[in-house]
């Protein structure tokens, strides 16, 4: 069966049928799906029963692994990790703020691949927010000032023994390590150039960007306010609903995305692979 791309009425976003990925994917269906994936930022395969093997096979259609910090992976598969949350589970919402996948790393996560396998019957959406457009948005005497400037990203946040995450954090049912490790900083620019569709995308969030490079706080903390605000506006979010038994694709280097709430009472799992560069 041909592929069939359907884009989502949104800033980004398309549902792909015509791929069973359950089975190995022809060179064709891989290449079809890399330039939808670069067209529409997130594809979303509906209906799709898949293994955890199944899902690694897909994720390496993509890209090699990538590094999973804080995160306990699923035994036998070291690059797989659960999201998930009990029906009773009382401890704050994990990942609500926005972010783009473990940014803080020298070298982030090109890809995330998601897959639903309990979904609760309401609640429970992903918000993605398109940042190619975001940039574009920006008036160009700012797109000139943020130019040269690199933004601060840490995990400390949420990883970090203080952190959301951290030692306080109990009753969690998701297997999350904090660590020092999340004390560590990196910089990236601030406005990312896409390696493979050249536009610029803006790359601070709120979930991991903390700073600006040879800036002091307070002007650091205006400036990413007012970015943090501008980039999640409801021009340039796609909300995803989930389904079960369907598998997601995402570009960390465009996109920012967070977890909304809304389904207590109902549990919730996905197994989760971040693909390298
Ligand atoms: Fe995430």
């Amino acid at each position: 069966m041909p592929l069939s791309i359907e884009a989502q009425p949104a800033p980004c976003g398309a549902l792909v049928y015509g791929a069973d990925l359950s089975r190995p994917l022809s060179t064709e269906d891989i290449t079809g799906i890399r330039e939808a994936w670069l067209s529409y930022q997130v594809l979303a395969f509906p209906n799709q029963t898949l293994s955890i093997k199944d899902i690694e096979r897909f994720a390496a259609t993509v890209g090699a692994f990538g590094q999973d910090p804080f995160f306990e992976s699923v035994p036998g598969h070291p690059h797989v990790a659960q999201i998930r949350r009990d029906a009773d589970e009382k401890t704050p919402l994990f990942a609500e703020s926005f972010h783009s996948d473990w940014s803080f790393l020298p070298d982030p996560p090109i890809a995330t691949v998601l897959y639903g396998n309990v979904i609760p019957p309401v609640g429970g959406d992903t918000l993605f927010a398109n940042q190619y457009d975001a940039w574009d948005a920006l008036p160009e005497a700012t797109r000139r000032r943020l130019e040269s400037l690199r933004g601060i990203h840490s995990a400390r946040r949420g990883y970090a023994r203080d952190g959301l995450y951290g030692e306080r954090d109990a009753g969690r049912s998701m297997a999350i390590r904090y660590s020092d490790e999340a004390l560590a900083t990196q910089l990236h620019p601030v406005a990312k150039v896409h390696p493979e569709t050249g536009r610029t995308a803006l790359f601070v969030s709120p979930g991991y960007t903390i700073g600006i490079d040879g800036m002091a706080d307070p002007e650091a903390s205006e400036l990413l306010m007012e970015l943090f605000r501008h980039q999640r506006q409801e021009a340039f979010i796609y909300r995803h609903r989930w389904s079960p038994e369907m598998l997601v694709l995402w570009d960390n280097r465009c996109l920012l995305h967070a977890a909304t709430g809304g389904y207590d009472g109902h549990d919730r799992l996905l197994h989760r692979i971040t693909v390298a560069g």
